[in-house]
């Protein structure tokens, strides 16, 4: 039965190009698509630009824009990347287009139908200068354990101490330089320590859908101690003006937190991509909806965003794939910033895109591991797997087909071709498989230990001294045949990695 599949990857704040991290997302994704495609499962792949919340809001400011249109500058650049590696997504959306108001409005309101959304006033820091309240990373201060200057909101990088914004001596906000001031305001809460949510999250995540690794964390979450504290807390979905972000219904000067209508962006951006066709297809209950996301984004994709689904009665997702980070030659990445090598740079020097998602599927595994692109050993890979073993196959062969047979390949082989063809045939459904389970370095493996079969029949029949010896011709036609078709098939393993290699 084909399988009827909308799937996404995490959407990248729109406030800078894209890093390599980001391009290893869309790799990963774009190879487990393109092998249901080919397994003959519908797939709808989509994805959109997160364009709201305070950090964009304070870049497009100190850039002089505004929010949308710096946002669309950088929404404007992404193509050359999602074209040049091959990214086969079928929509690319923004969190800001009206699909996505429209929709977090909806969801919102079903919540709070449903008696899921409280109001609760709160104190916050507000800078007098700037007029707004801060977000606790724009406020910094004195320790207050053992006193070390220029300290964030949230913990201490000196001493490891962790603490709320409001405990730092002598605060000021990084925006003005002002010293922020405590002032209520009323917030809104999704509910999610109300009985149903927490019920529901814990069957939700506990049911084998989630990586093991995934389903340990998410545990420990909902893990309360024995005075009965702890446990699932409620979500504050509310910012105040100025903001860019999405007005919550009857509530004017409130916004929804950018992770609030983030989420519902892969929503908005599938309804762009169907059209009137959404609603139906949403229905279906034959439908998988599946996150590829990277680690540091599960809570908001295991707790929140299922949550808000289920109680705006809605389909919730039926897997979260989560994968690790990517460094280079041992170097973080910066989130906004990246660093060591830029996707566009790597494409502008002329190295093949394929060599990249190669390279990358090479060290993905269905876990949670992070994985390191070094150069050195990049060139290795690409030189002994896709130099030395596959293309080595068809070039050892090709020339004499043309040259020598019109371009034409034997109407049939001998029985030890064969049986090396059959044999390569049938790791059909192994290879298959390790592409489902996002097993792509074991998949690899696989292929190129098929890849050295061949390359030792070619070894052992040597064509180029076949070519040189007379009365040779049915066997050099014989041998270059096989070899031909073990590149095709090969070719067919491969093509998730490299689909413009086999085109
Ligand atoms: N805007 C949010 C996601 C909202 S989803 C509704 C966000 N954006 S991001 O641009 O910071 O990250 C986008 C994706 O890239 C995330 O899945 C993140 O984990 C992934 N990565 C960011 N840096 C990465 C690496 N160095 N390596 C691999 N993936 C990384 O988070
Ligand atoms: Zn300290």
């Amino acid at each position: 039965m084909p399988r009827k599949l909308f799937v996404t990857t995490a959407l990248p704040y729109a406030n800078a190009p894209f890093h390599i991290g980001h391009m290893m997302e869309y790799i990963q994704a774009d190879v487990w698509v393109r092998a249901q495609r080919m397994q003959g499962h519908a797939v709808h792949f989509v994805c959109a630009d997160d364009a709201h919340g305070a950090p964009i809001m304070i870049a497009a400011e100190k850039a002089g824009k505004t929010p949308q249109a710096f946002v669309a500058e950088i929404a404007a650049g992404r193509k050359p990347y999602l074209d040049g590696f091959h990214i086969a997504f079928d929509h690319w959306h923004s969190t800001d287009a009206p699909e996505n108001h429209q929709l977090a409005k909806e969801i919102y309101l079903a919540l709070r139908k449903n008696e899921l959304i409280a109001s609760r006033t709160i104190e916050q820091f507000f800078d007098p200068v700037k007029g707004m309240f801060l977000p606790d990373r724009y406020i910094k201060g004195e320790c207050p354990k053992c006193g070390a200057k220029d300290q964030y909101g949230d913990n201490c990088e000196v001493c490891g101490a962790v603490y709320a914004p409001t405990e730092l001596k002598n605060p000021y906000s990084t925006l003005s330089g002002a010293t922020p001031v405590l002032r209520s305001s009323e917030h809104y809460f999704f509910m999610l320590s109300d009985p149903r949510c927490v019920a529901f999250l814990e069957q939700w995540t506990g049911d084998g859908r989630l990586q093991p690794e995934v389903a340990n964390k998410v545990r420990e979450w909902f893990a309360k101690d024995e005075q009965g504290n702890g446990g699932l807390g409620d979500w504050d979905i509310s910012r105040d003006a100025p903001y860019f972000g999405i007005e919550i219904p009857d509530a004017p000067g409130k916004y929804f937190y950018v992770w609030l209508d983030a989420p519902i962006g892969y929503l908005a951006s599938l309804k762009a991509h169907l059209g009137e066709r959404f609603d139906t297809f949403m229905a279906d209950p034959e439908v998988e909806q599946v996150h590829f996301i990277g680690k540091d984004i599960v809570t908001f994709h295991t707790l929140f965003w299922p949550a808000m689904l289920k109680f705006s009665g809605r389909k919730v997702p039926s897997n979260i794939f989560v994968h690790g980070f990517i460094t280079v030659s041992g170097e973080k990445m910066s989130k906004s910033r990246g660093t060591g090598i830029s996707p566009l740079r790597y494409l502008e020097l002329g190295l093949n895109a394929e060599w990249l998602r190669y390279y990358i599927a090479a060290k993905l595994n269905a876990k949670v591991e992070d994985i390191d692109f070094n150069p050195d050993d990049f060139a290795a890979r690409i030189n002994a797997d896709l130099i030395g073993k596959y293309v080595n196959i068809a070039s050892r062969a090709a020339g004499f087909i043309g040259k020598r047979f019109g371009g034409m390949l034997a109407a049939d082989v001998g029985v030890e071709g064969r049986t090396l063809l059959d044999g390569l045939r049938a790791h059909r459904d192994t290879v298959v498989e390790l592409y489902n389970e996002r097993e792509f370095g074991k998949g690899l493996r696989e292929i190129m230990a098929l890849a050295d079969r061949v390359n030792a029949f070619v070894d052992l029949h040597k064509p180029w001294e076949l070519a040189k010896k007379p009365g040779q011709d049915a066997v050099l036609h014989d041998v270059c045949t096989v070899c031909i078709e073990a590149f095709r098939l090969l070719t067919i393993y491969l093509k998730p990695m490299r689909p413009a290699l086999a085109a």
